[in-house]
């Protein structure tokens, strides 16, 4: 079987968030369910250099104003299609902006991606026509749009809908369409265009990475303007949760933490000792780090306000991130204040992050919306207990800690809700006391630690889906 997932980013060729996490692990968990899935993103600057055996295999003269091709080669195992159009991709910064600013053709240049999707979609490519295709979030909506009534059948995932490719009326035809696809039940949202809506509206089946973000998304405090057209197409919407990749994500055999287990879990305080020295801390009680782009999404601005009892309680916050200035100052200014027990990196390591939530005792995660989340599920992984959040993916992965979850042996973390200070405040003193109680706390880290996030079960859910697709389309 064969199915295209197009997309902005994937790993390990780019990466700025969970997103590339998620179409690079996809390939490999569907080729165990008998999918043969290739993958379409920008040959960014440098994207090219990281792909084996790379030859060219389509070509246009003049794609969205200038020559572009198509080059396809291998990562891994894996087939990857890198868009090659250096008017539009191959430029300093990251993949949709440079030091902060958004580029101005982001339209034109994820428009051009997914029209080439489509082409690939339509007429297949090197000998290879895929039954299927799969676009994720804003940067390829247009792909199920330009795709519509030609038979092929495609899925649109929302990963976060926050991110809704909205542009003016006047780039209809730099987009590659037209006055009539300019209507409500078309790209049209609120007077501009949305390629997001474009895709919710056509895509044969619309997936988000969480059961409960996929409920939370029909209502107005999380479908940011969009939930109407969830409504209308909720028969069709589906939540299927992300995995994480468990080779990568092993705290057993993790090259790059001091390893340890279940079974060995006094081993971890090495990894603790060893992030107290990277950070300068010196920490008495729970130890919690937070990684995560520093945004407003990830409730950052609640932290400040909250922390203070958690400290004086002896615990202490690793931080290693990146975003708005405004976040970053925050978390620089409690380091400031607190030097012995709040450490702040700036910036984006991933062989930093293993350190952490190995050596962590909890992840903070205080989104106040979160279509899935990664990093409590490597938190849950690595016994580093989460305290998240009551919504989307978060509420989905973590069990609460309760009088009746701790009764019944079920509690992995804590979970606070609403999303605000005060509550945030006190899940970190609830942290606390259940951290003081060594044997409890050493049930519930067992526990979070013998947890399963393979890709296996999301991968047969999105095999499935296909199937279906297909079979309707036939
Ligand atoms: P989002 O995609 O909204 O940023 P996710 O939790 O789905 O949130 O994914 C974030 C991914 O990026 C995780 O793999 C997380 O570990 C990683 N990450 C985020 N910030 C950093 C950082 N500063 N350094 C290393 N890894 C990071
Ligand atoms: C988005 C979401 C995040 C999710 C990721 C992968 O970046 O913010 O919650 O885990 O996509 O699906």
């Amino acid at each position: 079987r064969k199915v295209l997932s197009v997309a902005s980013e994937a790993v390990p060729l780019i990466k700025t968030g969970g997103l590339a996490d998620v179409v690079g692990a996809l390939p490999r968990a569907l080729a165990g369910q008998g999918w043969e899935m290739r993958v379409m993103i920008p040959a960014y600057r440098g994207v090219l250099k990281s792909l084996k055996a790379a030859k060219a295999v389509w070509k246009s003269p003049d794609l969205f104003g200038a020559p572009a091709r198509l080059m396809q080669g291998k990562v891994g195992v894996i087939i990857v299609l890198a868009l090659d159009a250096p008017h539009l991709f191959d430029r300093a910064g990251g993949p949709y902006s440079d030091a902060g600013v958004d580029f101005v053709d982001n339209g034109e240049r994820f428009a051009a991606l997914s029209y080439v999707a489509a082409e690939v979609a339509r007429k297949g490519v090197a000998g290879w026509k895929p039954e299927i295709v799969h676009a994720h979030d804003w940067q390829t909506g247009l792909v199920p749009w330009y795709l519509r009534g030609t038979g092929v059948p495609t899925v649109i995932t929302v990963h976060n809908i926050a991110f809704q490719g909205r542009f003016a009326r006047t780039k209809l035809e730099a987009l590659g369409l037209t006055q009539a696809d300019f209507q409500r039940d078309g790209v049209e949202y609120w007077g501009d265009i949305s390629t997001l809506k474009a895709g919710l509206m056509a895509a044969d089946a619309i997936t988000t990475v969480s059961p409960r973000y996929a409920d939370e998304l029909m209502r107005p405090e999380f479908g940011m303007g969009l939930e109407g057209v969830l409504q209308l197409r909720a028969r069709d919407l589906h939540g299927i949760l992300n995995g994480i990749d468990g080779a990568a994500w092993n705290p057993e055999t993790d090259p790059h933490i001091s390893p340890f287990s279940v079974k060995k879990i006094a081993d971890k305080g090495n990894n603790r000792k060893a992030l107290q020295d990277e950070f300068n801390l010196n920490v008495k009680g729970p130890l919690a780090i937070l990684i995560s782009r520093l945004t407003d999404q990830k409730g950052i601005d609640l932290i400040a306000p909250a922390i203070e009892p958690f400290l004086a309680a002896g615990g202490g916050l690793a931080v290693l991130g990146s975003g708005d200035r405004w976040a970053e100052a925050a978390m620089l200014d409690l380091a400031t204040r607190y030097p012995s027990q709040v450490g702040v990196k700036i910036g984006y390591d991933e062989v930093q992050s293993h350190r952490m939530f190995a050596g962590g005792d909890a992840v903070l995660v205080p989104s106040r919306f979160e279509p899935c989340g990664l990093t409590q599920l490597y938190g849950l992984r690595y016994g580093c207990l989460p305290v998240v959040a009551a919504v989307g993916g978060l509420a989905d992965t973590v069990v609460g800690a309760t009088p009746a979850t701790m009764a019944a042996k079920a509690a992995t973390g804590v979970v606070f809700h609403p999303v605000d200070a005060l509550a945030l405040e006190q899940g970190l003193m609830k942290l606390v006391s259940l951290y003081e109680d060594r044997a409890v706390w050493r049930a519930m880290v067992a526990r979070a630690m013998k947890l399963d996030w393979g890709w296996e079960r999301s991968a047969s859910l999105y095999a499935a889906l296909y199937d279906t697709l297909i079979s309707n389309a036939d």
